[in-house]
């Protein structure tokens, strides 16, 4: 049986105020997820913060981004070896809106993922549909071309050492939830994907959902049995409702 994981992407908010109220909120209630894993990524600058928060708690950290490359003359980039010094364990690569807002294409998403397991860091892959794209049904293509990117170029056995998060663009920020027919299915896609691949691999695949997830679906989308838990982005930032999106999350 996979543990389920809840992450928080607080994308680019917070302050070291606010971040600390949230994380001493959230910190005594962590004792309550010892049977899944939980962790928040934060904006760079909040790192060290998030490090000497979290350090002896359950709850892990990490960032949004990296850059592809390992150092060198790159202006406003940071390096997977620099979250390592902040001893990060997740960093989320693909993610929509760095593929749509700050173009990244899927060959630079692949070697994200390739720079960040270079340094040891657990890189979680986001996938998923524009609207236009679904309803032209071509949802499983486009997240296939996605997924395959990654695989051909980091190869399955990568996989062993990474988590996917399935986010359908349409959902995220919107309020607009995948119903659980809509997650499953895609869910169900993408191991099988992998699955054809390397069956053990993709059977222990930890898959994520993510759009729109609130103390009110998460148990819902999480009891699904191709969905391993949930990213989570604006109501990470709230830590009763992140809290409680984990307590929704633990597997039963
Ligand atoms: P949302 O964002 O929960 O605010 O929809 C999810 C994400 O973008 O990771």
């Amino acid at each position: 049986m996979r543990t389920k994981l809840v992450v928080g992407n607080w994308k680019m908010n917070g302050s070291l105020s606010e971040n600390k109220a949230l994380l001493n909120a959230l910190i005594p209630q962590a004792h309550e997820f010892s049977s899944m894993a939980v962790g928040v990524c934060v904006p760079f600058p909040y790192l060290s913060q998030a490090q000497s928060l979290l350090r002896n708690t359950s709850i892990a950290w990490g960032a949004q981004n990296l850059s592809h490359r390992a150092s060198g003359a790159f202006t406003g980039e940071v390096s997977g070896h620099m979250l390592t010094d902040f001893e990060c364990r997740y960093v989320i690569v693909g993610h929509s809106e760095r593929r749509a807002l700050y173009v990244e294409g899927d060959d630079v998403v692949a070697d994200k993922f390739i720079a960040a397991q270079a340094v040891g860091l657990i890189p979680i892959l986001c996938v998923g549909e524009t609207l236009a794209e679904r309803q032209s049904g071509i949802t499983e293509k486009v997240v296939a071309r996605q997924l395959n990117a990654v695989v051909s170029k980091a190869g399955i056995d990568a996989f062993e050492k990474a988590v996917i998060a399935y986010e359908p663009v349409w959902a995220i920020g919107t309020g607009q939830t995948a119903t659980p027919e809509q997650a499953q299915s895609v869910h169900a896609f993408i191991r099988n994907e992998l699955k054809s691949q390397n069956a053990s691999i993709a059977e222990r695949l930890l898959v994520l959902y993510g759009g729109s997830v609130k103390a009110g679906n998460a148990a819902q989308l999480c009891s699904l049995p191709d969905v391993d838990g949930a990213l989570v982005g604006g109501a990470s930032l709230n830590a009763q409702e992140f809290a409680d999106i984990c307590r929704g999350a633990i597997s039963r």
